[in-house]
């Protein structure tokens, strides 16, 4: 499963980038504004400083409002993918962008016909949303894996991102089912990096070195 990181904080992105895990960014309205930043100026620094995708989200409600977003999104760098919502709107424009070669993400999928939609209208990724499914008391493992099954026996390649992740534990659950990516807040990929047997047995051979 490839890692992205699910960020607009620019810092977050240079630190994390250093580590090499990381292979793309996603990015939604609520994330840019946390940044106090402005949507392209945004976009137009991650995609440099990343080279793989990076997930630029649309706010119109019509679908040819979001095509026209997406397509002025889509020419700030070849990595730009264009985050649609999932709507009778957002499948119509994810149809015309795919049929224009331009990238998309389908974003709050919260089940797997929903995910299947999203796929048949030509998204190139699917964007379920661990957190806010778990947060209604349904399993969104159970939501993943169920995309997964439905994908591989139907042989769609688009590619399914786990979203709205919290914990570590979401990662580890969206890896065993088989989604093809998670994207994860900084504070959570931090947190998979440690582990207080990893710390002891540092502290040990650096004592152990000196005697
Ligand atoms: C990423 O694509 C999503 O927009 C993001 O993971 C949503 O996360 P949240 O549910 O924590 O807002």
């Amino acid at each position: 499963m490839k890692l992205f990181i699910d960020t607009a904080n620019i810092e977050e992105i240079k630190k994390i980038n250093e580590l090499g895990i990381i292979s793309g960014v996603t990015t939604n309205p609520s994330l840019i504004s946390k940044e106090k930043a402005i949507l392209i100026d945004s976009i137009r620094e991650i995609s440099k400083l990343i080279e793989g995708p990076v997930s630029a989200e649309v706010t119109s409600d019509t679908a040819e409002g979001m095509v026209k977003e997406g397509k002025e999104l889509s020419k700030i760098n070849k990595n730009v993918v264009i985050k649609i919502p999932m709507s009778e709107e957002g499948l119509k424009a994810v149809k015309i962008l795919n049929s224009e070669s331009v990238k998309t993400n389908v974003t709050l999928v919260f089940s797997a016909m929903q995910a299947l939609l999203a796929a048949r209208a030509g998204a190139t990724f699917v964007s379920p949303f661990i957190g806010r499914i778990d947060d209604t008391g349904n399993d969104s493992i159970n939501v993943i894996s169920d995309i997964v099954e439905i994908f591989k026996k139907h042989n769609i390649s688009t590619e399914i991102i786990s979203a709205s992740i919290r914990s570590p534990k979401n990662v580890l659950d969206a890896a065993r089912v088989g989604s093809n990516i998670a994207t994860v807040p900084y504070k959570t990929l931090i947190q998979m990096i440690s582990h207080p047997l990893t710390h002891i047995g540092i502290e040990k051979f650096n004592k152990d070195n000196k005697k």
